[in-house]
């Protein structure tokens, strides 16, 4: 999308604004299709925690990919976008047994990630096939929040409770259909991938009822010009070919999925920001901008580099280094130390790859508003989300005479 575009967006919706480019969505989701073509069969469920805006569900919807869900909501938020219950995974963690039970009153794919819930579950529903999340005990993952496939994490079976898991079901009686496993974001290592398939298809080996096999996710994406990314044409030959014969072994095609989010709509999304002041101190030159950790937490969060350009002045033969920070009454900064073509208060700012983990994670913090969002597809414009008002700040909220 030209600058040209989104500075037009803005003008027309106001700023901070979130912008998705869907045809960018298209083109991972046949990337990654591609790489895995020779799989007899392949879904990719989209992890839909990374962005949830109706638009973008259904976006994916058509493009006949799956959803991963992690709360009854976001199950809700997949069933008004139009996804069938079938091809909802549900792959929640320490969540309420009501949430689980609710689930399977719509119909929805469970995996279940501990043995006392498998018990129960089993208990109440031995006709009911479940997919089981193992924990490889693999340490992968861009930063240790985002590892979770490691021996100290909260999620999955331990891959040395196998023996627990065949007690279980042995017990209850209930089919174990699928196996599941999610080690981490932003893994660009195809090593750490191969290394957790080959140990979840030494589980899958020891049950001979599995029908699919979900590898998660964890594809990082470049945040810059040059940077690391999953390789996802050599993943797709290795993973795929080395499917392929333990399919044969197994003796039934089985379903191989994945469960992306980043890959998918990261590079997507941009969050456009306005330059409220240039503060120059005796360290640094600030750019204050009209958004904060409220509406895009990763930096704070992760230490994530997002990219910033300036997207009102595109002369770089003059560049500054500024930082560029929020206006949250914290230390909220979106990029130390970077060099931009020259900042005046008004430019707008892109910030990049603003499509996953930054409207869903956005927060009202300071009492601020949540920004609107827009999308292009093959040619439109939509807005997908008006920004909100000071009634919705008050919203939920009882204002009791004391
Ligand atoms: N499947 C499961 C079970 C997951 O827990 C996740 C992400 C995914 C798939 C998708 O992973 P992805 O393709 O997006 O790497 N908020 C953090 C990322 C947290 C990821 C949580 N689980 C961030 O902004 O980096």
């Amino acid at each position: 999308m030209t600058n040209s575009h989104l500075i037009s967006f803005a003008e027309k919706y106001g700023s901070p604004l979130y912008v998705y480019d869907a045809d960018i969505i298209e083109s991972q989701f046949n990337k990654m299709t591609k790489a895995f073509a020779h799989v007899h069969q392949l879904k990719l469920n989209y992890a839909v925690k990374a962005n949830t805006n109706l638009a973008i569900l259904k976006v994916l919807k058509n493009l006949n990919t799956g959803a991963d869900a992690v709360s009854i909501q976001e199950v809700k938020l997949c069933l008004k976008a139009g996804f069938s219950p079938n091809d909802i995974h549900y792959t929640p963690s320490g969540i309420s047994f009501d949430e689980m039970e609710e689930a399977v009153t719509l119909g929805i794919k469970i995996t279940l990630d501990n043995l006392s819930i498998l018990e129960k579950f089993g208990n109440k529903y031995p006709n009911i096939p479940v997919c089981v999340r193992i924990n490889p005990h693999v340490m992968a993952g861009g930063n240790h929040k985002i590892s979770v496939g490691h021996i100290d994490s909260k999620f999955g079976i331990s891959i040395y409770q196998i023996e627990n898991i065949k007690e279980v079901i042995a017990k209850t009686g209930t089919i174990i259909n699928g196996i599941h496993m999610h080690t981490g974001s932003d893994i660009y290592n195809i090593d750490a991938f191969i290394q957790s398939t080959e140990i979840l298809l030494g589980v899958v080996e020891q049950f001979d009822t599995i029908e699919y096999v979900d590898f998660g996710s964890g594809f990082k994406v470049p945040y810059k010009d040059g940077d690391i990314e999953t390789n996802i044409e050599k993943m797709g030959k290795r993973i795929g070919k080395r499917f392929n014969e333990f399919c044969k072994e197994y003796g039934r095609d089985l379903t191989l999925i994945f469960e992306p989010g980043k890959y998918l709509v990261s590079g997507s999304g941009s969050l456009l920001v306005k330059v409220n002041v240039v503060k120059a101190t005796p360290n640094s030159v600030f750019v204050g901008v009209d958004s904060g950790l409220n509406h895009l937490i990763r930096p704070m969060m992760y230490d994530a580099y997002h990219h910033i350009t300036n997207i009102s002045n595109t002369n770089e033969s003059e560049q500054k280094v500024y930082t560029i920070v929020g206006y949250i009454c914290e230390n909220d900064t979106f990029g130390h130390n970077r060099k931009l073509n020259i900042v005046s208060e008004g430019d707008l700012l892109k910030i990049h790859n603003a499509g996953a983990y930054s409207f869903s994670m956005a927060s009202n913090y300071n009492s601020r508003y949540r920004p609107a969002e827009v999308m292009t597809y093959k040619g439109n414009n939509y807005l997908i989300r008006n920004r909100e008002t000071f009634d919705d700040l008050l919203n939920n909220q009882i204002d009791v005479d004391i």
